[in-house]
């Protein structure tokens, strides 16, 4: 197993009472009695009303971060939040209030943002199993985009679209190979993977022709996705390039100037102290740069790029915050010792330790720490030895059972990739702005996880 330190502190715990900036929200602070407050709200407070695992999202936050996506691309509607890193109607709510676009990937998604009312024409659903069922709902709903993922699909939603007498518009979602350097689970450009139509042996060409050529789809623009928690600039403007490759040779060969290229998500976000954001901005010029350079050479307008970034809206806006139960020193060698300290939640609410090392700053938050700094290790309470969540770190020792314990940077995909294990009810969601609280999801119960049993 990897072992990855997890606080970079050393053997000087002071910092631990920090706070990094750029991994917390922009509403979060350690007040003068070292309780941490996020828009005013004391973590302890939310604790105590919605107890704990509670997931805290800054909605300011979150706010801020659809602005400045949609600065950097130039218009909100450029940007298509991805509804899988964080879900709720209200958020939906918020995404369509800041004017972006909404990208789902499952028929459910697509039925909340429904409910919450998001305007259908500026939805865009993924999704590389869809039924006929869902493809018929996005059909019926009047989405904005179907991302077509194969051959397979594209029959199914022109029959689909045929059926219910309506002419759907589409994008291609296209492999354009690119290494994205991230975890293999969440590279998604490369060709030995489930997403997408291979460029290379040219059916992404094919599936645009087909496209092009039906009575009942309407081919608008190419999508692409490189991978998650990219850092690597270079994979998405050679993604870019690919794409546009393919982008001039639909208009040179059917004579169609597609309206836009769809650059997928992938923004990565610092998780721990030391990690350094990617500069979105940054990104965004070159990419518009190199997408208007390929449009003069054809000699027309340049197609909108869109982008689908979730994890750089959802992920820092959100901490999640436990409480601290068993603490057990545990003996690692005749000469040394580990603190395990468990808390109330675990790899049901956050995978990501387990499922690829994922690293997370965590704190303590409802007071100042002082002790000595001591091998500890963060579990939960599932009954599962790699149920960690922070393997490898050097913590002040004088954190004792009823601490309240946070970590940052849990807005994408954890709450959304929480599970019943053990069957633990999924945590309490709540949204902070103003020093007010909101409560957006209750904690769930045993009697909910009952209900759907026969
Ligand atoms: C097609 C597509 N778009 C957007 C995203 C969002 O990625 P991220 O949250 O890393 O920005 C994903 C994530 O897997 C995706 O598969």
């Amino acid at each position: 197993m990897t072992v990855f330190i997890s606080t970079p502190f050393g053997d000087d715990t002071a910092g631990f009472n920090d706070l990094p900036a750029h991994v917390w929200p922009r509403g979060a602070k350690r007040e003068e009695d070292g309780v941490v407050t996020i828009a005013g709200v004391p973590l302890t407070e939310i604790a105590e009303e919605y107890g704990t695992p509670v997931m805290v999202i800054d909605e300011d936050d979150f706010r801020s971060r659809c602005r400045d996506m949609a600065r950097a691309f130039r218009a909100p509607a450029n940007v298509h939040y991805a509804s899988k890193a964080m879900l709720t109607r209200r958020i939906a709510r918020w995404v369509d209030e800041e004017g972006l676009a909404l990208d789902v990937a499952s028929e459910n998604e697509l039925r909340i943002a429904l409910a919450a009312d998001f305007p259908p024409e500026r939805i865009t659903v993924h999704g590389n199993n869809k039924s006929d069922a869902f493809l018929r709902l996005c059909v019926d709903a009047h989405v904005g985009h179907v991302v077509i993922d194969s051959h397979q699909e594209l029959r199914q939603l022109e029959a689909v679209a045929r059926e219910a007498g309506v002419k759907q518009d589409v994008f291609v979602r296209v492999k354009p190979g690119v290494d994205a350097h991230t975890h293999e689970f969440i590279a998604t450009s490369h060709e030995d993977q489930k997403f997408g139509i291979s460029m290379a042996s040219g059916a992404a060409y094919d599936a645009a022709v087909t496209a092009i050529n039906s009575e009942w789809l309407e081919l608008t623009g190419l999508h692409c996705h490189v991978g998650s928690q990219v850092f690597d600039a270079e994979g998405f403007k050679l993604a870019a390039e690919r794409v546009l490759a393919l982008y001039a040779r639909i208009f040179r060969e059917c004579g169609v100037a597609l309206g836009y290229l769809d650059l997928g998500g992938g923004y990565g976000i610092a998780y721990m102290p030391g990690e350094e954001p990617l500069d979105v901005e940054a990104v965004a010029r070159d990419l518009l740069a190199a997408v208007q350079e390929a449009a003069d050479e054809l000699g027309i307008a340049a197609p909108t790029v869109v982008v689908e970034p979730g994890r750089a809206i959802a992920g820092p806006a959100a901490v999640t915050v436990y409480t601290a139960g068993v603490i057990k020193d545990v003996d690692t060698s005749y000469t040394t010792t580990r603190r395990y300290i468990a808390i109330d939640g675990g790899m049901s609410d956050n995978i990501r330790p387990s499922l690829y090392g994922a690293l997370y700053d965590t704190r303590v938050v409802n007071r100042f720490t002082e002790g000595e700094p001591t091998a500890t290790r963060l579990v939960g309470s599932h009954c599962e030895s790699g149920d960690i969540l922070v393997q490898d770190a050097k913590w002040p020792d004088d954190i004792a059972p009823g601490d309240l314990i946070a970590l940052a940077a849990t807005g994408a995909y954890c709450y959304s990739m929480a599970s019943n294990y053990n069957s633990f009810g999924r945590p309490a969601v709540v949204s902070v702005r103003g020093g007010r609280v909101t409560p957006m999801v209750r904690r769930e119960t045993v009697d909910d996880i009952m209900a759907r049993e026969y």
